[in-house]
């Protein structure tokens, strides 16, 4: 048993959010539920990144006041997350005054240290990404991810990031797992193989005034990635008397995993890890890069590049349970993937509707057929049954070790591997028939079945959390803790179990 403290990106409020930003949501709650099931104590933090040009823009648009436009976003946010099943422990908004000030105290530390120093600045800026180009990143006059760059030359103020370049490869290089996976570690490494510069942390008010404050410059504010990073520590404690306690133990000890997409590398590998550095605190335990998910012209989906699938109208079609299963088992954490209603759907009959949901309703079915409803005992000695046992006494295992390398789709193969051997199991024995001949031979096959669904159903329930409690309930309320994963025979013989409705019904491909 340990601790586990997960983070997603705060995610800007200058739109609601989508299945692009809902996946990395999605993924951070089912590590974060199984580490839970797992009996670690943890922690799981989201939430929205409120200061900036973006969210200025957007709430100037709308005619809003920004704090009432952050408001109303950050509400959205929540309402979609709730309706995701998504059980996150913070909710972080970046426009908290505790926040604000533990900013400025950060600012004001590395101020007083010269970490921070003023020069004259000349550069490319993009507004979309909030980031500061030299003349030699351009590509075709555009910023190298292809978005609108304007010229600026201002005073400003900046952090020595450069200072910390070789204790950054370094810290890399000594701590194999701390930039994830491997290929994206590679390219943080590549990258910092140039001479790294120093971080602008600032912009002129007369430019953005949506922003916190400098504490040393009244005609600032900060750069909102200088702001939004500061949120994973702030979030328990940092520079907050009072809650020294708190920050030890969810940082100095423990030490969070960062899962973010790709696309936000180098921010959270370079400027954030950096800016701990300066700032004399211990460096997050990992960070994960998540690939992307693409729409039908394999471009990553996004609201600005139009169609886009509103999770949420997903959800109405194939239920929550069903998309967050769909992106667990076909979204290898890391790599890009395709999104599609075939995909969805196909995924959804194969192995939720056939696979999973046949197993229940046909075992179901027969237990109340010939047994009243109620769970027989094993009553013959079966080398199938056996061999079946076997493997469900090992999965829990299996599940733990994907989990724990962040491969949740691996935990599911493990998982959809002993369905199938159970499905295999029953269409060899086929009880529907022997039940008129053996019922003693029969009782073993059904026996064997609900176990293996019980198993099943508590390794299930951090990816459908709502649809196994119902699995759960209809195999008589079996014990759904970690030690029972891995104990064969805990269910109850002589326990009513309930077939009910299919479980997940067949879904035909919306015209
Ligand atoms: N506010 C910053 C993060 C600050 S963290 C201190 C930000 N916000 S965002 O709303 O633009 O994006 C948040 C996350 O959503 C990023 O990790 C990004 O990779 C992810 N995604 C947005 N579209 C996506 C896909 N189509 N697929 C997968 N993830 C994608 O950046």
């Amino acid at each position: 048993m340990g601790r586990f403290y997960l983070t997603t990106p705060i995610y800007y409020v200058n739109d609601k959010p989508h299945l692009g930003t809902a996946y990395c949501t999605i993924m951070a709650d089912v590590i974060t539920r199984y580490h839970r099931l797992f009996g670690d104590e943890t922690l799981f933090l989201t939430g929205t990144d409120e200061h900036g040009q973006k969210v200025q823009e957007a709430a100037a648009k709308r005619g809003l006041d920004p704090q009432v436009h952050c408001d109303e976003l950050s509400e959205r946010f929540k309402a979609a997350w709730q309706e995701l099943h998504i059980n996150y422990d913070i909710f972080f908004r970046t426009t908290d005054q505790f926040h604000k000030e533990a900013v400025q105290k950060s600012l004001r530390d590395l101020y007083d240290r010269d970490e921070i120093y003023a020069a004259e600045y000349e550069g490319w800026y993009s507004v979309s990404e909030e980031i500061f180009y030299t003349e030699k990143d351009l590509v075709n006059g555009k910023s190298p991810t292809g978005n609108e760059v304007t010229k600026v030359t201002e005073k400003n103020y900046f952090f020595k990031m450069s200072k910390y370049q070789q204790a950054l490869i370094d810290h890399i290089h000594q701590n194999p797992g701390f930039i994830q996976p491997e290929s994206r570690k590679n390219e943080i490494l590549g990258f910092l193989r140039q001479p790294l510069a120093d971080l602008c942390i600032s912009r002129p008010k007369s430019r953005l005034k949506w922003g916190v404050e400098l504490p040393f410059d009244k005609d600032y504010v900060t750069y909102v990635w200088f702001d939004a990073l500061l949120n994973y520590a702030t979030a328990v404690g940092y520079q907050q008397p009072g809650r020294e306690k708190e920050f030890t133990k969810w940082w100095q000890e423990s030490g969070p995993v960062h899962l973010l997409g790709k696309d936000i590398l180098t921010t959270h590998a370079v400027y954030w890890t950096t800016m701990l550095l300066a700032l004399g605190i211990k460096l997050p335990r990992g960070i994960f890069a998540t690939g992307w998910i693409l729409n039908r012209d394999m471009e990553k989906m996004s609201k600005s590049k139009g169609e886009v699938v509103n999770p949420l109208d997903m959800k109405n079609y194939v239920g929550v349970d069903g998309l967050r299963y769909f992106l667990v088992r076909d979204v290898h954490l890391g790599n890009d993937a395709p999104f599609s209603p075939d995909l969805l759907i196909g995924r959804i009959n194969n192995d939720l509707a056939n696979n999973l949901g046949n197993l229940s309703s046909r075992t179901l079915n027969l237990v109340e057929k010939y047994f009243d409803g109620k769970i027989p005992a094993p009553a013959v000695d079966d080398a199938l049954a056996n061999e079946l046992r076997k493997t469900a006494e090992g999965v829990g295992s299996q599940v733990k070790a994907a989990i724990e390398k962040m491969a949740p789709s691996h935990a599911l193969e493990a998982i959809v591997e002993m369905l199938n051997q159970a499905n295999r199991y029953l269409e060899e024995r086929a009880p529907w028939k022997l039940a008129k001949t053996d019922l003693n031979a029969t009782s073993t096959v059904l026996y064997t079945s609900i176990e293996v669904l019980r198993i099943a159903a508590i390794l299930l329930q951090p990816v459908m959390p709502e649809k196994m409690e119902e699995l759960l309930r209809r195999l008589g309320g079996p014990k759904a803790d970690w030690t029972s994963v891995s104990k064969w025979g805990l269910i109850t013989v002589g326990q009513k179990v309930e077939k009910g409705e299919p479980l997940f019904p067949r879904l035909e491909l919306p015209k």
